[in-house]
């Protein structure tokens, strides 16, 4: 046990809602890490005289022995880069991983372009080159807290945001993540996922957790309205613009000032909207139908789409510049199929939410239903889940939802049926060979489409892309399907056939 040299954590004023944003906070705590002991003390006089709880630990694993096990509550870290045993990089690293809210300050010796590259992709908040300029440093520390304190407020006034995107799966955890880190930014983000995958339960946690929670989040579905209406609607009209006008309205970008404009299903915008979308983003300025006026607004744009939208303007279905200012960040979600135990960690929270609603004894999953809600695809999604779940109480007759009770699609669903065969310890292949041997064959089986065979793999088409890049078949016959169909899955790396002849055949 790492001994703790901070005095007990004293009631931070900004917890109590006063001045929450910019008022400085003299009991945070600093922990400086850094082996040099003349530096320390300078580092460590300086931060003190400015108010600060200070902590210094001269090695870097026991001063990340002490923030993980909590022994040294922080609000901030600065170490060193240059030390014995763990540095200051991997010191960086490992804190993103395990306190990911605590901002890391790197300092060096060497004013070297390359470590300070290395410390921003480690998730450092800021780099400083020793000797170091004691004005730059506290500017970097109060900016430093200050967005600490702003991320915490908005965790505290918004306890939901975050919880609402459940999900405990890998997938999800770094999606949970990168919400977290994006959302106190302006940037604009573009939400990719299947539909009902909670493209816009993600887009509101950005929004909740944002500087602009307390602002409008205004959302229009650009699938839901034609053209003419998504203009008048998004850009608003002066009186007389058109016949029906009898009267002027504001567009949502205006009614979204300070706040969030969430742009769904945004791969459906009419090619002309999306020109007048692009020149309102540039110009930051909107102009409403029939009039010459500009109108400047603040608005967060995300966006969303069940589409590849990268793949749209290939198609000349969208425009590439203004992919490019919508995709400033891309937050993939996951397939529910793809985020194994969530489903039934997610059913039975959804069961949990609608006996309460309703009133009701709290419901159980059996094993059984667990198990098919398991092996069920999915492809509506959280929300079909919901449904089923809604479908499950309703019917239960006990304390237990039975399988009887689950919609036929989920009880009678049968995972494909292929013939594995490997009789001799010399037939069998890796996991890995295995895998690349049944994507190729439902690669020929689907002719070389790859959408509909990633679909049927149960991946999204990035991951195939990726697949087939590590494997070395993005562009060969095998990826393609081959003219018809037959050459790729018959060069695996034993020069065996693969396909299999009837019955998906996983392996020779
Ligand atoms: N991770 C999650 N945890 C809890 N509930 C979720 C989660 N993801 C989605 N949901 C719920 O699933 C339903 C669908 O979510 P949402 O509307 O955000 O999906 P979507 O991707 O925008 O769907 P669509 O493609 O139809 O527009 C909502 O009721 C939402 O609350
Ligand atoms: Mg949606």
């Amino acid at each position: 046990m790492v001994p703790c040299i901070f005095p007990k954590r004293s009631h931070l004023p900004w917890q109590e809602g006063t001045a929450a944003f910019t008022a400085p906070c003299m009991s945070e705590r600093l922990v400086i890490v850094e082996d040099d002991p003349i530096q320390s003390d300078l580092l460590a006089d300086l931060l003190k005289e400015h108010g600060y709880d200070v902590a210094v630990f001269s090695e870097g694993a026991r001063a990340l022995a002490a923030l993980e096990g909590d022994a040294a509550p922080a609000d901030l870290v600065i170490t060193d880069v240059a030390m014995p045993g763990m540095d200051g990089i991997q010191l960086c690293k490992a804190l993103k991983e395990s306190r990911p809210e605590l901002p890391v300050v790197v300092v060096t010796g060497e004013s070297n372009v390359g470590t300070a590259i290395n410390a921003l992709r480690a998730g450092a908040y800021d780099f400083l080159t020793k000797p170091i300029d004691r004005e730059l440093l506290m500017a970097c520390v109060k900016r430093a807290l200050e967005k600490r304190r702003l991320v915490d407020e908005l965790r505290r006034r918004e306890p939901a945001s975050e919880s609402m995107l459940f999900g405990d799966s890998e997938p999800m955890r770094q999606v949970r993540d990168l919400v977290a880190r994006v959302a106190p930014s302006g940037a604009s983000v573009l939400v990719q996922g299947e539909t009902g995958s909670g493209k816009e339960l993600v887009a509101k946690a950005l929004h909740m957790l944002s500087p602009r929670a307390k602002a409008p989040f205004v959302a229009i579905n650009c699938a839901a309205l034609p053209a003419s209406l998504v203009e008048s609607e998004l850009f608003g009209y002066a009186k007389g613009a058109f016949t029906d006008a009898r009267a002027a309205r504001q567009g949502l970008f205006v009614e979204a000032d300070g706040g969030t404009l969430f742009l769904d299903e945004v791969a459906e915008l009419s090619l002309d909207n999306q020109a007048k979308l692009l020149r309102t983003l540039q110009e930051r300025t909107v102009r409403p139908l029939g009039s010459n006026a500009e109108i400047p607004f603040d608005a967060r744009i995300l966006s969303a789409t069940h589409k590849d939208l990268e793949a749209e303007p290939e198609a000349g279905r969208f425009r590439q510049d203004l992919f490019f200012r919508l995709n400033v960040i891309r937050i993939d979600l996951p397939p529910l199929r793809e985020r194994g135990m969530d489903i039934v960690h997610l059913a039975a929270r959804f069961l949990d939410g609608v006996c309460k609603r309703d009133n009701r004894a709290q419901l159980k999953l059996s094993p059984e239903v667990a198990q098919k809600l398991l092996s069920y695809p999915w492809p509506g999604n959280v929300r079909e889940l919901e449904n089923c779940v809604e479908r499950l109480s309703a019917l239960a007759r006990s304390s237990e939802v039975s399988v009887g009770d689950l919609p036929d699609k989920v009880r009678l669903h049968q995972r494909g049926r292929f013939h594995v065969a490997a009789d001799a310890p010399e037939e069998i292949v890796t996991l890995e060979e295995l895998e690349k041997r049944y994507v190729q064959h439902v690669l020929t089986v689907m002719t070389g489409n790859r959408s509909r065979a990633a679909e049927l793999l149960g991946i999204d088409r990035r991951t195939l892309y990726r697949k087939l890049d590590a494997w070395g078949l993005s562009s060969s016959a095998a990826a393609s399907g081959g003219p018809n169909g037959r050459e790729g899955a018959s060069r695996d790396g034993n020069g065996a056939d693969s396909a299999g002849q009837g019955e998906a055949s996983a392996a020779n």
